[in-house]
């Protein structure tokens, strides 16, 4: 896309800059996960990233499809939605020292890029069976699927081991003063404000 000409004119434009944008973000998804297999050491969320691979393999090559149903070339252009994801993705990982709590980032991390993914395919199947091109809507349907029910195994993993393990290690820190302090009152509910005496006499 040049910086100072308009190239999208025409629905048909808007669709295939989309399609363009969501190839190179399933390339580049595909070049993330292997860094993410490797920092996890939760078996379950382990293998749900390899088989998410491999399944985002397949969602390329479906994508290739599309492209020569459309009779053109496969070609990415540069995403810098997916980038930011990412990239936001590799340096919390950077930050994080503790493996559990690395499981619960990994998971946060891979449901935003699957979010992403989603709202693009809604995009494509829209503006595809809008432009008439139901032929190619299959595929995005078959990727649509793959990506809600990574997004829900996610959630469900999470949930159910993920987040439960990592909050047992939080160890609450030792007060530093060794001075008892008596248990703060609990706060009072906020009284009604009476109207001021101007304003009743006025009712
Ligand atoms: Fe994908
Ligand atoms: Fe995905």
């Amino acid at each position: 896309m040049g910086f100072f000409t308009k190239d999208i004119k025409s629905l048909n434009d808007l669709f295939m800059h989309g399609l363009q944008d969501l190839y190179y973000a399933e390339n580049q998804i595909t070049k993330a996960l292997p860094g993410m297999i490797e920092k996890a050491t939760d078996a379950q969320l382990r293998t749900g990233f390899e088989k998410h691979l491999a399944e985002t393999e397949g969602q390329v090559h479906r994508l290739r499809q599309v492209f020569e149903l459309l009779e053109t070339e496969p070609k990415g252009d540069k995403c810098p939605a997916i980038e930011g994801i990412l990239k936001e993705g590799r340096d919390l990982m950077s930050e994080i020292g503790d493996e559990d709590v690395m499981n619960v980032g990994l998971v946060a991390a891979a449901q935003a890029v699957e979010h992403y993914e989603i709202t693009r395919y809604g995009a494509l199947i829209a503006w595809a069976t809008e432009l008439g091109r139901t032929d190619v809507v299959p595929m995005f349907k078959a990727n649509l699927a793959e990506e809600k029910a990574t997004d829900q195994k996610l959630t469900q993993l999470a949930e159910r081991r993920v987040n439960p393990k990592a909050e047992k290690t939080d160890k609450p820190s030792k007060p530093k003063s060794t001075v008892r302090r008596k248990t703060p009152k609990a706060a009072a509910p906020a009284k009604a404000k009476r109207p001021a005496k101007k304003a009743r006499r006025r009712a």
